[in-house]
């Protein structure tokens, strides 16, 4: 059998870590994935022990390589995307962190950015950066780890503490400590970095202090990042791709023209809309972010982050255990009279566009005839009515009205969801065939680096359709639905908006 080459794409995601290697059409070869367990030590606050991130990645990587050899695929290049803003602080010498990562759901720095805000900073930062003064960006979690680990701050003067996002964790583990690095996007998310000079910041760096020593080089989202260490995976081999998860399904999805957008459904969900070489501020509370940078190039996007997505029906199987399988979600659904019920998932507050870190979930609208399938068509509602605040957010920032989304994620099989997004969000909704978008866009980045695609224009041709959804209901309807849920959420801010 004539071996064929592949790329592995790493991804470490919130609730699981997953290696996938990709043939160069961007088909599955061969896939591994694994659970790790999540720590919650007190309300508002969820960590992950860097170590299960690692140990994860580093497991999954080493069957996917196995199937994908016995398959007669050899991976060529490495691409890694990840669960962007968790933030991990280790030691430089022996690479043990000083601390559990402090996850991006972590609402541990709601005052700290309450007081910051207070103190009239938004506007500066929220100029540079793109992003709000909120608990879920990396700054004030770094901050908060250097003021709570007995000796950190010493320690990071004295230049022997270093900071990553999970990519530069895994980054650093994966080449034996050789290289410290994240690309633009990760770097985007940090609330310390420019977005217009793409460079770290340092007013920004003092007003959050945060020592420059701590900080990764920023390079492109295509790059030589580095080469794996025989340890890690018993083989040497180049890492080229790094992008934020986000980001990387931006590049999956093939949303390269400005107006494109693509929504992700994983723990959270996360809509992005491509704006090509524009760094379009919202007015809407929207994030601006880089949605990738090859050749030095920055590529833009404007973002709406939800927090609980996917997270929801896991809610419903693990801790009200009233579904077994996620999947029987899609059936309940389909069987329930809901009309009224609204579910606000603001587990850890609520993102995009209400931004109140304090904010807690609530369910409005209970009858005698409530049960399990109503529950389940209020959580997947609350998944559609989201994205369509994300949305209408994006049409007043940018002026145009959009007419699709591409959808990925491990949520968008179910046809059910996605017929109601397309309902109660008025926009004709497409999912590809590879929903594995974010892994195949760590691919793209790492292959085009590779020399094994000329350029991200020529993967369009890679994307194919697999199901177009077409709103169905009348636009009446429709907005009596928004409205009962934009008085249910208005029930749940803290914050008076
Ligand atoms: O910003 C957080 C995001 O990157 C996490 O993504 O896929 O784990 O929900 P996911």
């Amino acid at each position: 059998m004539a071996e064929r080459s592949g790329i592995l794409a790493i991804d470490q995601g919130t609730t699981s870590s997953r290696a996938i290697v990709f043939d160069l059409d961007g088909q599955i070869v061969a896939t591994a994935q694994q659970e790790f367990p999540q720590h919650y030590p007190q309300s508002g606050w969820v960590e992950h022990d860097p170590q299960d991130l690692l140990d994860s990645t580093l497991e999954t990587c080493r069957k996917a390589l196995r199937s994908a050899k016995a398959a007669g695929v050899h991976a060529r290049t490495i691409g890694i995307t990840n669960q962007r803003e968790t933030t991990i602080i280790w030691d430089r010498h022996t690479g043990t962190p000083i601390h559990n990562a402090i996850v991006w759901q972590d609402r541990r720095t709601a005052e700290r950015c309450a007081a910051l805000k207070a103190a009239g900073h938004e506007a500066m930062v929220a100029e540079r950066t793109g992003l709000l003064l909120d608990p879920y960006f990396a700054a004030t979690k770094i901050a908060w780890l250097l003021d709570n680990v007995a000796g950190a701050r010493e320690r990071a003067r004295n230049g022997e503490l270093a900071f990553g996002t999970v990519d530069t964790w895994l980054l650093w583990h994966l080449t034996g400590g050789q290289s410290h690095a994240t690309d633009a996007t990760n770097a985007s998310r940090t609330l310390i970095f420019d977005i217009h000079r793409q460079c770290w910041d340092d007013e920004l760096l003092a007003l959050f202090d945060i020592p420059a020593s701590l900080l990764p080089t920023v390079m492109d989202s295509a790059d030589d990042f580095g080469t794996t260490h025989a340890d890690a995976l018993g083989m040497s081999l180049p890492i080229q791709g790094i992008a934020g998860d986000q980001h990387a399904a931006v590049v999956g999805q093939c949303c390269f023209a400005p107006g494109m957008i693509k929504s992700t459904y994983g723990t959270g969900c996360f809509a992005l809309m491509n704006t090509g070489d524009q760094a379009v501020p919202s007015n809407n509370r929207l994030l601006t972010t880089t949605a990738y940078r090859i050749d030095g190039k920055p590529t833009y996007a404007l973002e709406g982050a939800i927090f609980i997505a996917g997270a929801a029906i896991q809610w419903l199987r693990d801790e009200l255990g009233i579904i077994a399988h996620a999947s029987q979600s899609e059936g309940l659904a389909n069987d329930a009279e809901a009309e009224g019920l609204y579910l606000v998932p603001a587990f850890t507050g609520l993102g995009a566009p209400w931004w109140d870190p304090n904010a807690r979930g609530a369910i409005f609208g209970l009858t005698r005839n409530t049960g399990v399938a109503e529950f389940v068509h209020a959580a997947l509602d609350s998944v559609c009515l989201q994205t369509g605040d994300l949305l209408e957010a994006m049409a007043a920032d940018s002026g145009t009205a959009q007419a699709t989304l591409r959808v990925d994620g491990g949520m968008v099989a179910n046809n059910w969801l996605l017929q109601r997004l397309a309902d109660l969000t008025g926009l004709a909704v497409e999912r590809p065939e590879t929903i594995e978008t974010t892994a195949l866009g760590a691919a793209y980045l790492a292959g085009l680096r590779h020399g094994l695609y000329d350029s991200l224009d020529d993967l369009k041709a890679q994307w194919s359709l697999d199901e177009r959804f077409e709103p169905a209901l009348a636009k009446s309807h429709r907005d009596h639905v928004v409205e009962g849920w934009h008085d249910a959420v208005r029930r749940t801010l803290t914050t008076g908006a």
